[in-house]
């Protein structure tokens, strides 16, 4: 067995924490030599739901749980965490402006930045899976100076995850066979999914399919509205499958990405393809020995640089509010 890691994680009581600990608990995220303490945190009137959410993982008799806190203080919850799933944050509320929304969620990331700062162990890995996702990790390391800012990052794997199946199901090809997929940008509806480095099996995806309307008017919108689209028909937002992506997320940060493949996360440019330093933002990435780097050299097209760009200038715009709302540190 491996040295037990410490695993934190916020919004536990929610929807997406539901799905997310059963599978962290199995041994998902980090395989089955390594036993998990679970550290989870929530707002004080969702501890007594979460109490049901622990009788639940208890029941479960999962042979590396090795133990599980609760609490509704962030700087006791992530003493000594080693990952950190930032999931919990606040929704838009009825009446609720762009502004209110970063203004509620700079409250939250900001606090919890600081405390990871004070807290968390020196290998710290955090994904932030709570929406506005970029920015909130952008605010959550402004806070967080102790701890490198590239350990802090933001979920697109779901959108990676998304397009994969689209694509997948266009060229009636199985989704192992597609590699490459590459998301960019902010986890918005600006998002950009660029298939034109993406494989199926050896063959270049865009020259399969062919069709620049269809990447337009179906595959792009198709992915970055799936989210609307899911709440239309569930009448509640995608849950287990956001919980899966960020699964995947942190399991491939920390065990490494597929052999001839990379994945898309959501890191602290440094300045790669034009998107200016500092901002979080999507990008082709390959995981190895617990770190990850951004995929260098790729080509970008007409088409995609101009996707790419609005995708960029949206997150310079929201670095900008919650500047001038104080949370950068
Ligand atoms: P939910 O509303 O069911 O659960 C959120 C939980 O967070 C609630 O239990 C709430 O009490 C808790 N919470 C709120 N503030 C907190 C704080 N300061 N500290 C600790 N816990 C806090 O929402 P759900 O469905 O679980 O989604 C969570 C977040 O994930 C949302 O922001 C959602 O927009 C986002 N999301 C992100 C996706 C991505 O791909 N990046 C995909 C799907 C959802």
């Amino acid at each position: 067995m491996n040295t037990p890691v410490k695993v934190a994680v916020t919004g536990a009581a929610g929807q997406i924490g539901y799905s997310l600990l059963f599978r962290i608990a199995s041994g998902q995220l980090f395989g089955p030599q390594t036993p998990i303490q679970l550290r989870l945190l929530e707002i004080t009137p969702a501890l007594a739901a979460l109490e049901g959410v622990v009788m639940e993982l208890q029941d479960g008799a999962y042979p590396l749980l090795d133990s599980i806190e609760i609490g509704d203080q962030a700087e006791r919850v992530f003493d000594g965490v080693n990952a950190a799933l930032l999931v919990g944050a606040r929704p838009r509320g009825p009446g609720m402006e762009r502004r209110d929304l970063l203004e509620a969620n700079g409250a939250i990331f900001s606090v919890q930045g600081k405390a990871l700062n004070a807290v968390a162990a020196d290998d710290v890995k955090i994904v932030v899976t709570g929406n506005p996702a970029n920015t909130n990790a952008l605010i959550a390391l402004s806070n967080a100076p102790d701890i490198p800012a590239e350990r802090f990052t933001a979920l697109t794997r779901l959108d990676h995850n998304r397009a994969i199946a689209q694509l997948a199901a266009k060229l009636d090809a199985p989704v192992r066979e597609i590699s490459r997929m590459t998301i960019w940008g902010n986890h918005s509806a600006s998002q950009y999914p660029d298939i034109f480095h993406a494989r199926v099996g050896l063959e270049n995806a865009a020259e399969l399919v062919d069709d620049l309307t269809w990447l337009e008017t179906d595959f792009i919108p198709t992915v970055a509205n799936r989210g609307a689209a899911i709440i239309a028909a569930r009448g509640s937002s995608s849950a287990a499958s956001a919980a899966s992506a960020t699964i995947d997320h942190l399991h491939d940060w920390a065990l490494g990405s597929a052999a001839d493949d990379w994945v898309s996360m959501a890191v602290p440019s440094d300045g790669s393809y034009g998107v200016p330093q500092g901002l979080v933002s999507s990008f082709p990435c390959i995981c190895r020995a617990g770190e990850y780097e951004i995929v260098q050299g790729l080509e970008i097209n007409d088409f995609s640089r101009s996707r790419i760009e609005a995708s960029v200038a949206e997150l310079a715009e929201e670095q900008r509010a919650v500047r001038a709302l104080g949370f950068l540190g």
